[in-house]
């Protein structure tokens, strides 16, 4: 682990690596690998890519089909070496809507899957919690599915504290974790 920076995404001289990582089936959160047309159409354009899923104007359809405002996220790239691509963390930065409150929480993350166990996203984590103002967010709320090992040692691993573990329509396979960390 060499020369780690978190970066607003996306960052160019990473750009390359972003595209390998999408070949390798990274994803920004816990969906499916993407087809090769979505890789296509990011790779032509990540910058719009980016900028589209921040456009708060589309609202998001949930997966018990609700459909609700998209709300404001900063979106993080993990670079080593300044120029490959590690994973993304992103921000919640609006009050949580209550389907964030039961799913999703403050932040969510994800690692390219080549470089998974070695600590990456322990350190990502971190990183972006050195960078939150206390003052503004006192207690951030982080959630995983009940089962996600690996999340749920990143979280704990950086002051998460078990909330409870809670069944919400917003996730009908899995049981949510839900953890505060105190800054
Ligand atoms: C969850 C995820 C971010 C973890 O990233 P990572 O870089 O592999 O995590 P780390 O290397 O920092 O590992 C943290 C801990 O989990 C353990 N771990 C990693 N992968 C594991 C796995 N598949 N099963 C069990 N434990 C695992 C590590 O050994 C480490 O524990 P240790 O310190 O006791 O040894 C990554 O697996 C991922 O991107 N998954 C898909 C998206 C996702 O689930 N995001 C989280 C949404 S809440």
């Amino acid at each position: 682990m060499n020369n780690l920076q978190l970066h607003k995404a996306p960052y160019l001289s990473a750009e390359l690596s972003f595209l390998e990582a999408l070949a390798e089936g990274f994803t920004p959160g816990e969906e499916s690998p993407f087809s090769l047309a979505v890789m296509q159409a990011i790779g032509s354009d990540v910058k719009a890519y980016y900028e589209s899923r921040i456009d708060l104007s589309k609202p998001i359809t949930l997966r018990n089909g609700e459909v609700v405002p998209k709300i404001g996220q900063k979106e993080f790239w993990l670079v080593e070496n300044d120029d490959t691509f590690i994973g993304q963390i992103s921000l919640r930065v609006s009050e949580l809507p209550d389907h964030l409150l039961e799913m999703g929480g403050h932040i969510g993350y994800s690692i390219r899957p080549a470089v998974r166990g070695k600590g990456y996203a322990t350190k990502m984590l971190g990183l972006l919690l050195q960078k939150i103002d206390k003052q503004e967010y006192p207690n951030i709320l982080i959630t995983c599915n009940e089962g996600n090992i690996a999340s749920a040692k990143v979280i704990e691993k950086n002051g998460g504290i078990l909330q409870d573990i809670i069944d919400t329509e917003y996730s009908p396979k899995h049981k949510m974790c839900r953890y505060h960390v105190k800054l």
